[in-house]
């Protein structure tokens, strides 16, 4: 059976600041797509991941279908509403434009949408991020799907021995979707090339080469470029298959223990590990650390069973301590070098401000004068 599984996530308000939605907030979302969703669709969840809102639905009406895309904005809007009679910090704050237009595709609120024939038990993986980029899944996904050392699937399973293709999306193209699809593991010099910079290039979907299935998906809009300047992190959303043709669950969610560094954090304009986190976690520590949860799914004809929590384990909390470490010696250089974003990915304008006045007071000095003034 062909089913869609349509993730459609948006911050519109949080308590206390960017830390997390109040419980009517997320009443009123989950409230809006049972009802109106009765019709529509076969089953949903709806979650939250520091201030982001997630509803995650499964129905057979494909990607891209204005209906699905509807009924999640009217729930946004709905949250919204909800937000600002609490005075909540930020209400509305991803629904970029005033009226609904087909589609949410570039109206603010993250999508990552993967249209499948369903295996008879289709296990997924729902990760959500909060106060980062979607390029904080370009190393996971590199890992999961060509690294040996991380996927001993690929040489243990002749089903997934033959490689993933990787369709990779140039995020600061703004005329339309520049992208480039590479091979794995033929290509894969050239695919860690490009991935290394999150920033621009971004993994949107990858896909097997023994079936053509599509593997995982990720939300690959960047705010900044729909609104014309920075309006907060992307916040990603991101589906991956595991099982059979995919990677195993333990392979796609091994490489969260690195604790990464990734751009966010602290006003955006940072760079700080990414912490793998319990469903339904806030945010603290320096406006972060960035956040990433897993929803563990299985399903049947589009009715879901779980969510499990996958990184509800006491591994995990092993994780969390030292990538807890690592967020407090990065702090340390506060500022300095590593520690903040360059230039053109600072969420704030104030740097580039403040040089602007500077640079008019900068003299070339004569060749041969004192250095004193
Ligand atoms: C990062 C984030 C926060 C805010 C910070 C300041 O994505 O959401 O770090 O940038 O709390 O928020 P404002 O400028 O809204 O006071
Ligand atoms: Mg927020
Ligand atoms: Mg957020």
């Amino acid at each position: 059976m062909k089913v869609t599984v349509s993730v459609i996530k948006a911050d519109v308000g949080s308590i206390g600041g960017h830390i997390a939605p109040s419980a009517r907030l997320l009443e009123a979302v989950k409230k809006h797509v049972a009802e109106r969703g009765k019709s529509l669709l076969i089953d949903c969840n709806v979650s939250h991941t520091g201030d982001d809102v997630a509803i995650l639905m499964t129905h057979t009406r494909g990607e891209g279908d204005s209906q699905i895309h509807k009924l999640a904005w009217d729930a946004f809007v709905a949250g919204t509403e909800v937000a600002k009679s609490e005075g909540l910090y930020g209400a509305g704050q991803d629904l970029l434009k005033d009226a609904f237009s087909g589609n949410v595709r570039g109206m603010g609120p993250a999508v990552s949408e993967m249209e499948i024939d369903e295996r008879p038990n289709e296990p997924f993986l729902f990760f959500a991020a909060d106060k980062t980029d979607p390029g904080a899944y370009n190393l996971p996904l590199y890992l999961m799907f060509t690294d040996v050392m991380n996927t001993p699937g690929l040489i243990l399973s002749p089903k997934i021995g033959k490689g993933y293709r990787f369709v990779i999306m140039d995020v600061n193209y703004t005329e339309g979707d520049r992208i480039i699809e590479l091979n794995a593991p033929e290509q894969v010099y050239d695919i860690a090339m490009l991935l290394r910079d999150g920033e621009r290039f971004v993994v949107e979907s990858v896909w097997t080469r023994a079936t053509n299935e599509l593997a995982a998906v990720v939300a690959t809009s960047r705010l900044h470029n729909i609104a014309g300047k920075y309006t907060g992190k992307d916040d990603p959303v991101m589906l991956v298959r595991t099982q059979m043709n995919f990677p195993a669950t333990g392979e796609a969610l091994a490489p969260f223990q690195i604790g990464h560094f990734v751009a966010g954090g602290m006003r955006g304009s940072h760079n700080m590990p990414l912490m793998p986190v319990r469903l339904n976690s806030g945010i603290s520590y320096f406006d972060g650390p960035p956040v990433v949860s897993c929803a563990a799914f299985s399903m049947h004809e589009g009715r879901l069973t779980g969510p499990l929590d996958a990184f509800d384990h006491p591994f995990w909390d092993t994780v969390r301590a030292r990538i807890a470490e690592k967020s407090m010696d990065m702090r340390k250089q506060g500022f300095f070098g590593a520690a903040m974003l360059p230039m053109a990915e600072l969420e704030y304008t104030g740097i580039m401000e403040r040089l602007e006045v500077l640079e008019k007071k900068f003299s070339v000095r004569a060749e041969g004068k004192k250095k004193a003034a």
